[in-house]
C-alpha cells in the first residue's frame, strides 16, 4: 500500500511506524507537516492509498480529509480528545491508558475509530511512556487499522457507537497553572507526577531558588527531608529539594532567561547556587548514581542512565572508570545495558552548546567517547554485550557495536548514521566496527541512507546480533538468564580466546589507533574546519528550530530515485 505520513516532525513514534509499515511491505513517504499547501502537494506528489497522522499538532487540511482517508494516532484511550492527551493521563494517575486511531473529520480527536490499543501505565516521564508504551500500542493499533482498510470492507465506528461509558472523554491543553507545584502542600508523589506530566516536553515551570526554571528529569531522594521547597543536597549533576513528605532528585533544569535556554544537568544551571550545598559522596545509600554496577555470578551488570542518552565529557570519563572497575572483577560476562529509555545517543550536544568554545568540548567529548569505544574494543579479560534497553542513535550506536554481542528486543529503533548532523564524519571506531559486523557495501549504504532502522532490519544488517523479546520487559526478563549462559558455557574460554586472537590479527592488519587517527582527523574539519554546517546542525538541534522542509532521504515522493538500503536487506 503507498502510505502518506503527515506529520509534526519525525520524532520517536512516527520513526517506530516508518519501520513497522515499511517491514510490513507497504511504500511509507513522509512530509512535514508545515503548511497546508505543501502538505496537499505532497498528497499530490506521492497519490496516496492511505494517509496517517503519527504525530500532528494541528488539523488537516478539510481538502485533505474530504478526498482521503487520514488515520489519526492519537495518544489516548476511546474517547479521549485534546492536545495534552498524555499529560493528563499521567497528572490524574491513570492506570490504564491506550492509543486511539481516528478518522481525520471535521471534529478534532472525534472521527471514527479504526482501532485502538490499551496499555498499564508505568511511573515514568511522559517522553519515557511515550518512546515505550505509546509506540508499541501505536504500532499494534495502526497495523490493525491498515489492515482493516486493506480489507476494503471494514467500516469503522462512530464515536457515539462505542461501547458506553466511553474510558476518556475531552480535555483542554494543560496549562502550567494546572500542575503548578505547591511546595508546601504536595507529598512527594505528586512532585514527581507533576514534573513527569510535562517531562520532556515543556517542561514544568516553577518559581524556585529565586528564579522561573524548567524542571525535569525528576525521581525519589529517599532518605532526605527539610524544609519543603528547600535545596538539600547535589549528587552528580543532579540537586535535591525537599517536599512535604521527603525529597525528590532534579537531574535537568532549564533556564529560558540565560545564554544557554535548555535543558543542562541542574547544577550547571544553578551554579553558584548548587556549589553551595553538601555533595552526596558516591556511596551515599541515598544517592541515585547514574552509573551503577551489580553482579550476578559470574556476570557484571554495567547500567548508565544519562537523560536522553547524551554522553558529555564527564559522562564518557566516568562510565569508563566504571568499566575499567568492572573489568577488573573476577567475572566473565560485562552487560552494558544503558538507561531504559535510550542506550546512548552518543556526544551530548546540549552540553557542547553551552561550552565556551564548542569546537573544543566536541573535541574534548567526541575523544572522550572513543576512549570508552577503544577500551570496550580491547577488552580481553571479558566477553562483552550491549544490551539496548531503549533506543540509540549516531554514535551510541556504533560504541555499542564495540561489544562483541548486541542484543536487543524488537520494539527499539537506531539511527546508525551521522549526517543529518551536519556532515559529521562521526568516530567511535565506526570504520573498524561497521564493515566488520555488516560487511562494506551494507555499512556504506547504513551511513549514507540516514534513515532510522529497527531491530528486526537492525539483526539482518548485522548491527544487532540478536532480537529477544517483544518488549524491555520481556527483554529484561531474560536478560540475566543469557548473559549466564555465555558465561558458564563449556565454551567460554574458547570464545574468549577466539576474541582475543582475533583482536591481535585486526591490530596487526591495521591497528585501532590507525583508524581512531583517521576518523578524528575528519572530525577536526567538522569541528574546527571552514565550513560551520555541524556547529549550525547543532544549533538547530539544541534550539529544535523547527525544519522548513522534509529532508527528502524520508519524503520518497520528492526525489526520484529511491535510496537501496531497505531494498537491499
Ligand atoms: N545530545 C543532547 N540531547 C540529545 C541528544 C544528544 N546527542 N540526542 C537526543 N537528545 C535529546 C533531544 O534534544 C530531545 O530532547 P527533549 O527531551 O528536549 O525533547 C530528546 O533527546 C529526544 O530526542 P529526539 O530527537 O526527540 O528523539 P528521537 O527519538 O525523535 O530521535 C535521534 C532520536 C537519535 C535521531 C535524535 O535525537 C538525534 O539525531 N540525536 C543526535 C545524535 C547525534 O548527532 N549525536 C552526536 C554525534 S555522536
Amino acid at each position: 500500500m503507498r502510505i502518506l505520513f503527515l506529520t509534526h516532525s519525525f520524532n520517536s513514534l512516527t520513526q517506530r511506524l516508518f519501520v513497522a509499515l515499511r517491514e510490513q511491505g507497504h511504500e511509507v513517504s513522509v512530509e512535514f507537516d508545515i503548511n497546508d499547501a505543501v502538505s496537499i502537494e505532497a498528497v499530490d506528489l506521492h497519490s496516496p492509498d492511505l494517509i496517517i497522522a503519527p504525530f500532528l499538532k494541528r488539523a488537516i487540511p478539510a481538502a485533505i480529509w474530504r478526498q482521503h482517508v487520514c488515520l489519526v494516532v492519537h495518544p489516548g484511550v476511546v474517547g479521549d480528545r485534546g492536545p495534552s492527551a498524555l499529560d493528563w493521563a499521567i497528572l490524574r494517575g491513570e492506570e490504564q491508558w491506550g492509543v486511539t486511531v481516528l478518522q481525520a473529520n471535521a471534529v478534532m480527536d472525534g472521527g471514527d475509530v479504526w482501532a485502538h490499543a490499551e496499555f498499564p501505565m508505568r511511573e515514568a516521564s511522559k517522553a519515557s511512556l511515550y518512546r515505550s508504551e505509546v509506540a508499541d500500542a501505536a504500532v499494534a493499533a495502526v497495523t490493525t487499522a491498515v489492515e482493516r482498510f486493506g480489507s476494503g470492507e471494514f467500516r469503522p465506528t462512530p464515536l457515539a457507537d462505542m461501547p458506553n461509558p466511553l474510558p476518556g472523554c475531552e480535555r483542554p491543553l494543560l496549562r502550567q497553572q494546572d500542575r503548578r507545584i505547591d511546595w508546601a502542600a504536595d507529598s512527594t508523589a505528586t512532585v514527581l507526577r507533576k514534573i513527569r506530566s510535562a517531562d520532556g516536553f515543556p517542561g514544568l515551570a516553577d518559581e524556585v531558588f529565586g528564579r522561573r526554571l524548567y524542571l525535569f528529569d525528576a525521581r525519589p531522594a529517599s532518605g532526605l527531608s527539610g524544609t519543603p521547597g528547600e535545596l538539600l543536597a547535589r549528587a552528580g549533576g543532579a540537586v535535591a529539594v525537599a517536599t512535604r513528605d521527603g525529597a525528590v532528585w532534579l537531574g535537568q533544569l532549564r533556564d529560558p532567561d540565560s545564554d544557554h535556554p535548555f535543558k543542562l544537568p541542574a547544577i550547571r544551571v544553578l551554579g553558584a547556587l548548587a556549589e553551595q550545598l553538601p555533595e552526596l559522596p558516591a556511596d551515599h545509600p541515598d544517592r541515585e548514581p547514574e552509573i551503577r554496577y551489580t553482579e550476578h555470578g559470574q556476570v557484571g551488570f554495567l547500567e548508565f542512565e544519562f537523560y536522553n542518552g547524551a554522553m558529555g565529557t564527564a559522562r564518557c570519563e566516568a562510565l569508563l572508570e566504571a568499566y575499567q572497575e568492572a573489568c577488573r572483577q573476577d567475572t566473565r560476562v560485562i552487560v552494558l545495558t544503558g538507561g531504559p529509555d535510550f542506550w546512548s545517543n552518543g556526544m551530548d550536544l546540549n552540553e557542547i552548546e553551552s561550552a565556551d568554545s564548542t569546537a573544543d568540548e566536541s573535541w574534548r567529548n567526541i575523544n572522550a567517547i572513543d576512549d570508552l569505544a577503544e577500551a570496550i574494543i580491547g577488552t580481553t579479560t571479558h566477553l562483552t554485550v550491549a544490551a539496548l534497553r531503549g533506543n540509540a542513535g549516531a554514535g551510541g550506536v556504533f560504541l555499542a557495536r564495540a561489544a562483541d554481542y548486541v542484543w536487543s528486543h524488537s520494539g527499539i529503533t537506531l539511527n546508525p548514521h551521522y549526517k543529518d548532523m551536519g556532515n559529521l564524519y562521526g568516530s567511535e571506531f565506526w570504520s573498524y566496527l561497521l564493515p566488520r559486523c555488516c560487511g562494506d557495501a551494507h555499512a556504506r549504504e547504513i551511513l549514507e541512507a540516514r534513515l532510522p532502522v529497527g531491530a528486526r532490519q537492525a539483526a539482518e544488517l548485522g548491527l544487532i546480533d540478536e532480537v529477544i523479546g517483544n518488549d524491555r520487559q520481556a527483554f529484561e526478563a531474560t536478560l540475566g538468564e543469557r548473559a549466564r549462559a555465555i558465561a558458564e558455557s563449556a565454551d567460554y574460554p574458547a570464545r574468549l580466546e577466539a576474541k582475543a586472537t582475533r583482536r591481535a590479527a585486526d591490530e596487526r592488519e591495521k591497528p585501532l589507533a590507525d583508524y581512531r587517527e583517521a576518523e578524528l582527523e575528519r572530525m577536526r574539519m567538522n569541528f574546527y574546519g571552514f565550513d560551520p554546517s555541524y556547529h549550525v546542525a547543532r544549533y538547530n538541534f539544541v534550539y529544535k528550530v523547527p525544519k522548513s522542509r522534509t529532508p527528502t532521504t524520508i519524503a520518497r515522493h520528492r526525489r526520484r530515485n529511491e535510496p537501496s538500503m531497505r531494498d537491499a536487506s
